[in-house]
């Protein structure tokens, strides 16, 4: 794939007023987040709830990409139209999450490593002939006694490059996501500091591995104090912390970092990231910053759903409600 191509896609995932609706929930973590409002998860339940969203009529306002699971790749709305379809009539690009999740990292206890390098070369035709135009694999580093380990970041981030390579090879972008897990009583300092490791050693496989750095996206956590630390920073800490320290680590000719929740609060994911926005429209930055958000899109209009055909017009207006928050803190003008 011409690298011209794959920037244009990833320019086009990071573009003005909108970001990325992470949707790819595997199947365990959708049964989770179902059982959460009562509803069985099946097929069909996984499918409605697929629809609510991508049928939310102003989608394309504020949604560049969706990032798929497998079974939805797969599926079609009531009327026979393939979600990649659908999504494209908005001008919505397509991903697929690949890797097969988070798995013990043996000799590592309370550290993981993502699996899924094997028959990664075919799965990404297979997904680029469904319409995919991007994918995803998520690395997960924790924060506590003696961790990350430089095994850890070591590992995953090594892994991160092979899949990247992999994806550009067949015509698809790499969100290259390694996440800091906010999970413990960390404080942001210590974030930082894993944060900025995780970073150095990603960016250093991506070169090692002929990654063309101008067809990626960067999916990173924020630098944040960890849920449960006392005194958790503000969010005018939170932004400055988290752009000096990707101005400390990350290239500038990446065109895009779009940041995940992870785990923080509505309100929170959309004030963190207007303050960094609102730096971002003072200083002179490299990359476009928005957000690759899943819980922080769709807790609201879950809530709102309840798995009942009477409530999918309220869910809607919860999905959009937060798509158009996301979308004004992605540009700094947010107002609560
Ligand atoms: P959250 O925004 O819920 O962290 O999910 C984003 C994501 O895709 C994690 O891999």
């Amino acid at each position: 794939m011409a690298s011209a191509e794959l920037n244009s896609i990833a320019l086009k995932m990071v573009a003005r007023k909108k970001g990325i609706l992470a949707a790819d929930e595997s199947t365990g973590t959708m049964t989770k987040r179902l059982d959460s409002i009562g509803v069985e998860s099946t097929s069909e339940s996984r499918r409605q709830w697929r629809q609510l969203l991508f049928q939310t009529p102003d989608i394309g306002g504020y949604i560049s990409g969706v990032i798929m699971y497998d079974e939805t790749i797969r599926q079609s709305d009531d009327s026979g139209i393939s979600f990649v379809e659908l999504l494209a009539k908005n001008d919505i690009l397509t991903g697929i999450k690949v890797d097969n999740s988070t798995h013990d990292l043996a000799g590592a206890p309370g550290e993981f490593i993502t699996e899924g390098l094997d028959g990664l070369r075919g799965r990404l035709s297979e997904y680029y002939k469904l319409g995919a135009r991007f994918a995803k694999w998520r690395a997960l580093i924790t924060v506590g006694e003696g961790r990350p380990s430089d095994y850890a970041i070591r590992v995953n981030m090594h892994a991160l490059g092979r899949y990247a390579a992999l994806c550009q090879e067949q015509g698809l972008v790499p969100i290259v996501e390694p996440e800091v897990l906010m999970d413990g009583s960390h404080s942001i300092d210590d974030c930082r500091s894993a944060t900025t490791r995780s970073l150095v050693a990603v960016f250093e496989e991506l070169a090692a591995q002929n990654v063309d750095l101008e067809g990626i996206v960067l999916k990173p956590n924020m630098v944040i104090s960890g849920s449960d630390a006392p005194n958790r920073a503000p969010a005018t800490e939170v932004a400055r912390q988290t752009i000096d320290c990707f101005l400390e680590t990350v290239p500038t000719n990446v065109p895009g970092i779009a940041f995940l929740s992870g785990g923080q609060g509505d309100e929170e994911s959309v004030v963190n990231l207007d303050e960094i926005n609102k730096i971002a429209n003072q200083e002179d930055l490299p990359w476009e910053l928005t957000y690759s958000y899943g819980r922080g899109l769709q807790a609201a209009p879950l809530a709102a759903w309840l798995g009942k055909t009477e409530n999918v017009a309220a869910g809607q207006a919860a999905f959009q409600k937060r798509g158009l928050d996301s979308s004004a803190a992605r540009e700094g003008i947010y107002t609560s």
